[in-house]
């Protein structure tokens, strides 16, 4: 088994580069197979969620060709059927945006189930209900949903919450179906403007991203385009907790600061230094961190996807934060494991209390999920003796080289193989 091995106490000292947006790149590449021609994207994270996407469309029939580590060349013309392999499908949750594109190219599509990190239940209804806009039908077999639509035309969607993956969908589908759509209370995120602006930059009319009006105007084709992703803002935000609780001085470059204002906002209400600079961030701690209450929203809100690493700060601030879970119904099972650790918090529903401890202690952990993983991490830097993180490649699945940054950051942190858990839990 492989594990995440951290000896706490170094403080974090240096420079590191953010990486492209898993979260932009993996609604990106989808995005390629309505292309009439072949799209280069640069800033691609070199992780694991991301080179699954590029291997499903291969398997599709697409040329997908590693320019260098962080620049990907995909020739997606020999896509011919409106389907994607089961198997590395079902692994990933944002493998359902390949039902948008699809849908967009073939007006038909056959995807399998998504997988994903698992918060509860994850529904699609809003992401069926505007393909029903746009006059696609929809029904689940063998594991797989099938969207059809006779004639694929422009609506006016309403979304009844505020979701990111219907957001995305729904644009990717009405990029070329006839007429205009327009998606109302729409997603904020950045890296919905992200897509926007590369589908644009393929000839596309999206206007208003950014916003929570989105209109498409449909095209007849999408030419190639050469694209650079935006920087990760939820990597660089786990980056700057890790140097909060390490009493570090750390500078992220390859930012955008206005992604980071929530975060930021957060992290200086609990008493650490930030400046901001063009494209880079300087983070500074050096005292006691002070409590603060979070409450996880949509863009431009607190991020849920920073909510982990955020309680995991939490854990050593002076006094008692309340953090409230406002995305996601079950966002909380990695504090079973911070618990692990000495850590004092209590949740009940959607709702942690977390009384902040001088220090947390190292134990044998587990990453529950991605971000869960992260916030183990940045506990882990921050305690006493050498913790064990186990089920690591949920971080691998969002983090471009985190032992390697973190190492140049100071700390001591490594990979190491054994032979079976030493973790044992109980149900
Ligand atoms: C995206 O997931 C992100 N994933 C998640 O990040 C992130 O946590 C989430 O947005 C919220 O910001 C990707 O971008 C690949 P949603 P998504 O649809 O699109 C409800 C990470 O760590 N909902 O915005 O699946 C849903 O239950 C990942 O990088 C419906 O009710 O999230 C949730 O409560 C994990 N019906 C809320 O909306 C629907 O049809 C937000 O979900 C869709 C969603």
């Amino acid at each position: 088994m492989k594990k995440i091995v951290i000896t706490g106490g170094k403080e974090l000292h240096g420079k590191i580069r953010i990486s492209g947006a898993k979260n932009a790149a993996v609604a990106i590449i989808p995005a390629v197979i309505l292309s009439d021609g072949v799209c280069r994207i640069e800033n691609i994270p070199n992780i694991m969620d991301v080179n699954l996407m590029a291997n499903i469309l291969h398997q599709m029939g697409a040329t997908v060709n590693r320019v260098n580590k962080t620049t990907l060349e995909i020739d997606p013309t020999r896509i011919n059927k409106p389907e994607a392999g089961y198997e590395l499908v079902r692994k990933m949750r944002a493998s359902c945006y390949l039902l948008g594109s699809l849908l967009g190219k073939f007006s038909e599509a056959r995807v399998a189930l998504p997988g994903g990190c698992d918060f509860g239940v994850r529904p699609i209804d809003q992401h069926l209900k505007g393909f029903g806009v746009l006059g696609a039908e929809n029904s689940v077999s063998e594991g797989m949903i099938n969207v059809k639509a006779e004639h694929l035309r422009g609506g006016h969607v309403y979304l009844d919450v505020v979701s990111v993956g219907a957001t995305v969908n729904i644009m990717l589908a009405a990029v070329k179906a006839d007429g205009k759509t327009i998606i109302e209370n729409a997603a904020k995120e950045p890296h919905i403007v992200d897509l926007a602006n590369f589908l644009n930059s393929m000839g596309a009319d999206v206007r208003g991203a950014g916003t929570d009006i989105i209109k498409i105007n449909g095209v007849k084709h999408l030419n190639g385009t050469t694209y650079s992703i935006i920087p990760d803002q939820i990597e660089a935000g786990t980056y700057m907790a890790a140097a909060a609780a390490t009493q570090g001085d750390v500078v992220l470059q390859n930012v955008i600061t206005k992604h980071l204002e929530s975060i930021t906002a957060k992290l200086r209400e609990m008493g650490v230094q930030i400046e901001e600079y063009e494209d880079c961030v300087r983070i500074r701690n050096s005292g006691r961190l002070h409590k603060c209450n979070i409450k996880t929203m949509p863009h431009p809100g607190f991020p849920t996807d920073m909510q982990p690493q955020i309680t995991a700060l939490l854990s050593i601030a002076d006094g008692t934060s309340i953090v409230n879970e406002a995305v996601w119904d079950n966002r909380f099972k990695y504090v079973d494991e911070l618990k692990r650790m000495g850590a004092k918090i209590s949740v009940e529903g959607r709702i942690a209390v977390v009384d902040g401890i001088e220090s947390l202690n190292a134990a044998p952990v587990k990453a529950t999920d991605l971000r869960a993983g992260a916030a183990m991490i940045i506990a882990a830097l921050s305690a006493k003796g050498t913790t064990y993180i186990e089920d690591i490649q949920y971080i691998e699945r969002g983090y471009e080289d985190v032992v390697e940054k973190l190492t140049s950051l100071g700390a001591d942190i490594k990979v190491v193989y054994t032979e079976d858990s030493v973790i044992h839990h109980t149900a």
